[in-house]
């Protein structure tokens, strides 16, 4: 049984679902039939049920790469083999606007960040999303009459050192939107042999008049993560 998250292997399904906030594993959990709480050590609160006859593992990794990197590990330790974050982020693009989906198609981080340094001293991480399984939930997505936009995202270490400024270079860079997660997951998956993707709601924008002022609410955020969770 691994440190932190207390289960057994039969616990954790192959597809797992993995969230920053251990409420949206209650909220997410609720369209899961015979669902059935796996750990709650450390509140990263893990559920294990069935949707439309799959069975599926929702897991709380946390906020930041440290505490998702722990998780991610022991999640595939325990058996899932499809590991898929599903979490809020700042929409740096100008075309981002609160309430839109995001699905990350790479993700940037600063040198030796995320942990990653540790993992892969003077290197920098194969930190991009396995392409089957993102243009699955891409065309998903879609089917199910869902708009997003697609591109790499900055996995950040640091939240309240973003600024309009910290957007406008990223946005230079070709970066769609920050998060903290992503890269850590992306890369952790190829290093150790699972598939990864990562589909987002922007909760707040770092770019004109709104830019850091206005964050969704967790009602507001609730609805289309559902609506993320039945595709
Ligand atoms: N998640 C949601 N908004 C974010 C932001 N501005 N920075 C990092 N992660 C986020």
């Amino acid at each position: 049984m691994p440190v932190h998250i207390k289960a057994s292997p039969g616990e954790i399904a192959e597809n797992t679902i993995a969230v920053g906030d251990p409420g949206r594993v209650d909220l997410l959990s609720g369209i899961l039939e015979d669902a059935r709480v796996v750990n709650t050590h450390r509140g990263l609160k893990t559920v294990t049920g069935f949707y439309k006859g799959k069975r599926v593992t929702i897991a709380t990794h946390g906020i930041g790469a440290p505490s998702a990197s722990i998780v991610f590990e022991e999640l595939y330790q325990l058996g899932a083999r499809r590991i898929v974050r599903v979490g809020t982020t700042g929409g740096i693009r100008r075309d981002t606007r609160i309430g839109d989906v995001v699905v990350a198609t790479g993700a940037m981080y600063v040198q030796n960040g995320c942990g990653l340094g540790q993992y892969i001293p003077g290197l920098c991480g194969a930190s991009s999303p396995d392409p089957v399984l993102t243009t699955r939930i891409m065309e998903a997505l879609s089917k199910n009459g869902l708009n997003f936009k697609k591109g790499p995202v900055f996995s950040s270490d640091a939240f309240y050192a973003e600024d309009p400024s910290f957007a406008e270079k990223m946005s230079h860079y070709g970066v769609v939107a920050v998060e903290m997660e992503a890269a850590a997951l992306f890369t952790l998956g190829w290093m150790r042999g699972f598939d990864t993707s990562c589909v987002l709601v922007v909760s707040d924008v770092l770019h004109g008049e709104e830019a850091m002022k206005k964050y969704l609410t967790t009602e507001e955020l609730a609805e289309v993560f559902l609506k993320i969770g039945k595709t």
